[in-house]
């Protein structure tokens, strides 16, 4: 691919991400947070929506805004110091989400597949972001990136399991049978994509991390 077309793609993939995130954090707000539009039953359902959606929600959508910016490698290079403020606020969006997460996995109203399929990110999330942390810490900074790009990875399954219950629906299938095969298939397609692009580019990006490393 010429560096002009690899260019003009990664310009287009952060645009649509950055409209799909802005897309999921204001429906989130006003369903749970200014309460103008209703959420959807079974989610209010679930055993443990009560205390912890709300925590989870706004912790979810604080982390989904930040991570995107912590990817910007010029933002990082000219701010090192507000890369470090933004990836703390992540750090604690994390502590907070993954937990609540969890929580709600157990009480989810899909049953023990759906469970279990949320319960395993839950707990990745928290432990992939603090491997991240810790290897800034200790100043690994290419294994920063990569254990933050799996971070990233899990808290954009909010993303690929909001387009993949459409499609589903769109595609005439079962809602519970499919909501239960995306509760895998979100972060698990996440997964397998990130790890692709992680080591298809390990040792393509001298630029960014070293500025930290000088910082
Ligand atoms: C590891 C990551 C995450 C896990 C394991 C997780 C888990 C869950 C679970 C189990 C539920 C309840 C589903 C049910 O009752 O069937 C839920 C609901 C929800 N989560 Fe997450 N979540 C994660 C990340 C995020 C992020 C990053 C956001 C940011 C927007 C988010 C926003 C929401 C919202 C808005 C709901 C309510 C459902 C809706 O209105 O669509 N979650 N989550």
């Amino acid at each position: 691919m010429s560096r002009s077309l690899a260019s003009l793609y990664s310009t287009a993939w952060r645009a649509l991400v950055a409209l799909l995130v802005v897309e999921i954090a204001s429906v989130s707000a006003l369903r749970y947070v200014t309460g103008s539009e209703p959420p959807p039953p079974p989610i209010l359902a679930n055993a443990y929506a009560h205390p912890f959606l709300l925590p989870h929600v706004v912790a979810g959508v604080a982390a989904l805004l930040l991570a995107p910016l912590q990817f910007v490698g010029r933002a990082r290079m000219r701010w090192p110091a507000c890369h470090r403020i933004t990836g703390r606020l992540y750090l604690a969006a994390c502590a907070v989400g993954a937990p609540a997460g969890f929580m709600l996995a157990m009480g989810s109203t899909a049953g023990p597949v759906a469970a279990v399929g949320f319960a395993i990110p839950a707990l990745l999330w928290p432990a992939f972001t603090w491997l991240g942390w810790r290897a800034a810490a200790e100043r690994r900074f290419e294994e920063h990136r990569e254990w933050m790009l799996r971070s990233w990875a899990i808290t954009a399954t909010a993303i690929t399991l909001r387009l993949m219950l459409p499609a589903s629906a769109l595609l005439g299938l079962d809602f519970l049978p499919s909501y239960r095969a995306i509760s895998w298939l979100a972060w698990l397609t996440n997964l397998a994509l990130f790890e692709y692009h992680i080591r298809r580019t390990r040792r393509l990006v001298p630029g960014p991390t070293m500025a930290l490393a000088r910082a």
